[in-house]
C-alpha cells in the first residue's frame, strides 16, 4: 500500500495526485489493502474518461493490475474468455482478432481497460460492449464478498451501468467474462463502414479499417491530452426530433431505446461554429468536435469553461441540453474540524 501522492494517470493529460493509491492485482490483495483506506473510494482504469476538478484527490484511488486473459470455456462456436479488469482494452481487442474470435473488432483502438469498458459499456461503429459480456465478476466492497452479475443485472444503457449508478458504486470490477465467437459475424451497418466487402474482409481488415478511422478522427492520447468524446449524445422524443428536423431537414439521427431518437452531439457543436475554437488552453477537436482537447497545458477549470460555453450554445440554439460522459471527479479535502 502506497500512502502518499501519486500522479494519477489520465489521458486528459492533467496534473493530478491522490491522497492514496492502492494498486492490487488479486481479490485477495484488494481485501487485504481496503479496511483502513482513507475514504472517499474512487476506481480507475486506465483514466481515458475522467477530468479531475480539483487537482489532488483526498481519497483512495484504486487500480486493478489483473491483465490475464484465459479460455475457459471452447464449446462449438462460442468461446468464453475471461479478461482481467486491468488489462489494456485494446490489447485484448488485438488478442480475440489474432485467435479468430469475433465480437471485439468494432471496438478496435478505445482507449482504456477492461473493467472500465464494462462500467461505461463503450461504444463504437455499430457496436456496444454489453452485446459481448456474459457477466461481470465483481467485489463488493460493502459486504465484502465476491459477486457474479450476469448481463441482464449490469442495467446496461447507452454508456451507463449499474457499476455508474449510486446503487452499483459498491462494485469493483475484477474481471469481466466475454462471450465471444469463432463464426465468421461482421458488424458492417455503421456507414462509416460501407466500404468494407463484407463477403472477403477478415476480422483483421475490420481492425485495421476501424483503426484508420479512428486515427484520422479522434486525438492519439500519446499526442494530444483528451477524453474521447466529452459529451454523450443526447436522446429525445421524437416529437422533439420532428420540430427540430423541420428546422434541420440534414440532423443526423438514429433510433435509440424505448422508441426514443438518439441525436449527433458532434454535429450540434459543429453547426454552432465551435469547431477549433478554445478556451485559455482547452479546445475544440478540429476534426470531431465531441471531443475537447488540452492544447497543452491546459487546467481543468479551462476545460470545464470551455464544456459549459459547449453546453449552452447548443442549448440556445437547438434547445437541448448536453451531458458530459466524461466522469468529473470532484473530491476535495474532508472539512477540518
Ligand atoms: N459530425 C459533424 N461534425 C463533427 C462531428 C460529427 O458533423 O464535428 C457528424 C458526423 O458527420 C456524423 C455524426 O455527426 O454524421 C456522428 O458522428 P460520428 O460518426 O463521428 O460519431 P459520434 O456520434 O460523434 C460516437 C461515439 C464515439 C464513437 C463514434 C463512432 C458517443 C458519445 N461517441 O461519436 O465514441 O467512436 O460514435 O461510433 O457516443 C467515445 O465515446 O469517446 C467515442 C469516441
Amino acid at each position: 500500500m502506497i500512502y502518499h501522492d501519486i500522479k494519477i494517470s489520465n489521458t486528459f493529460s492533467l496534473e493530478a495526485v491522490a491522497a492514496t493509491y492502492i494498486e492490487y492485482g488479486s481479490v485477495e490483495e484488494l481485501r487485504r489493502d481496503l479496511p483502513g483506506a482513507q475514504e472517499p473510494f474512487l476506481h480507475v482504469g486506465g483514466g481515458s474518461n475522467l477530468l479531475f476538478a480539483t487537482p489532488r484527490f483526498e481519497g483512495t484511488v484504486f487500480h486493478n493490475c489483473d491483465r490475464s486473459v484465459d479460455v475457459i470455456a471452447d464449446e462449438g462456436d462460442s468461446v468464453l474468455v475471461r479478461a482481467g479488469g486491468g488489462l489494456k482494452w485494446d490489447r485484448f481487442v488485438q488478442w480475440c482478432v489474432e485467435q479468430g474470435y469475433y465480437g471485439t473488432e468494432n471496438l478496435s483502438l478505445i482507449p482504456g481497460e477492461v473493467g472500465a469498458a464494462a462500467v461505461q459499456n463503450i461504444g463504437a461503429y455499430g457496436a456496444e460492449v454489453k452485446d459481448i459480456i456474459e457477466r461481470v465478476e465483481a467485489y463488493d466492497i460493502i459486504d465484502g464478498v465476491e459477486v457474479s452479475l450476469g448481463r441482464d443485472e449490469c442495467n446496461y444503457a447507452y454508456r451507463s451501468s449499474l457499476f455508474k449508478s449510486d446503487a452499483g458504486r459498491r462494485y469493483f470490477v475484477i474481471a469481466v467474462v466475454f462471450c465471444l465467437s469463432r463464426q465468421r459475424r461482421l458488424n458492417l451497418s455503421y456507414g462509416a463502414l460501407k466500404d468494407i466487402d463484407g463477403e472477403k474482409a477478415t476480422l483483421k481488415d475490420v481492425r485495421d479499417a476501424i483503426i484508420a478511422i479512428r486515427r484520422d478522427k479522434l486525438p492519439d492520447p500519446e499526442e494530444i491530452g483528451s477524453a474521447g468524446s466529452f459529451f454523450m449524445n443526447p436522446v429525445v422524443p421524437v416529437s422533439q426530433y420532428e420540430a427540430l428536423a423541420e428546422q434541420y431537414p440534414d440532423m443526423p439521427h438514429y433510433p435509440a431505446a424505448d422508441g426514443l431518437v438518439k441525436l449527433s452531439a458532434g454535429w450540434m457543436i459543429d453547426r454552432c461554429g465551435l469547431k477549433g475554437i478554445a478556451c485559455g488552453h482547452a479546445g475544440v477537436y478540429q476534426k470531431q468536435a465531441l471531443v475537447l482537447v488540452n492544447l497543452g497545458g491546459a487546467t481543468s477549470e479551462e476545460i470545464l469553461a470551455l464544456a459549459d460555453e459547449v453546453i449552452n450554445s447548443v442549448e440556445k440554439k437547438f434547445g437541448v441540453t448536453l451531458r458530459p460522459e466524461v466522469q468529473i471527479v470532484k473530491a476535495k479535502a474532508p472539512a477540518q474540524k
